[in-house]
């Protein structure tokens, strides 16, 4: 089984809508060798709580359910997971300098590396912008999931 897990830095916002988009997609594809997805952020700021009310509320009205509780990234996930996806730039970097090994620096992804519009190269942070940074979130996990979900499916295990 193929395990993916979506790294942001509050664990509230971007990467639990990305976790509930793959999650959708992927009940769609019906691959059973695909279908173990998390997230975490980088920071503890918000474990332990429920995803922003504002992002569970764009991503509730296109169907998608976040059920995700908040927390931090552990040295552990860096060995469970086949592809580790970081929403930005600034997440990458964080997360290259948590990897111990090759093998984990190697899993490391940009979300945007699969997206099919080159706009934009981040998912940018919607936390303390409008409604309209909450909707481009998902705008852009949209149009990069299928394209994620066939690299996850080719990841050697
Ligand atoms: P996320 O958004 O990284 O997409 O979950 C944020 C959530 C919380 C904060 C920043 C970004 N914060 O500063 O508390």
């Amino acid at each position: 089984m193929k395990k993916v897990i979506f790294i942001c830095l509050g664990n509230i916002c971007r990467s639990p809508a990305a976790e509930a988009v793959f999650n959708k997609m992927v009940s769609s594809v019906g691959d059973s060798d695909i279908s173990l997805s998390d997230s975490a952020g980088l920071h503890d700021y918000h474990s332990g709580e429920l995803a922003d009310s504002r992002m569970r509320k764009h991503s509730a009205r296109r169907g998608y359910h976040i059920t995700s509780i908040s927390r931090k990234i552990i040295q552990a996930d860096f060995q469970e997971f086949d592809l580790i996806v970081a929403m930005d730039k600034s997440v990458m970097i964080s997360l290259k300098k948590l990897a111990r090994d090759t093998r984990s620096i190697e899993k490391i992804f940009l979300f945007t590396d699969f997206c099919n519009n080159k706009e934009y190269n981040e998912v940018p942070d919607p936390y303390y912008g409008g409604d309209l940074g909450f909707e481009l979130v998902l705008d852009i996990l949209e149009d990069g999931m299928p394209n994620l979900i066939s690299a996850l499916l080719k990841v050697r295990s």
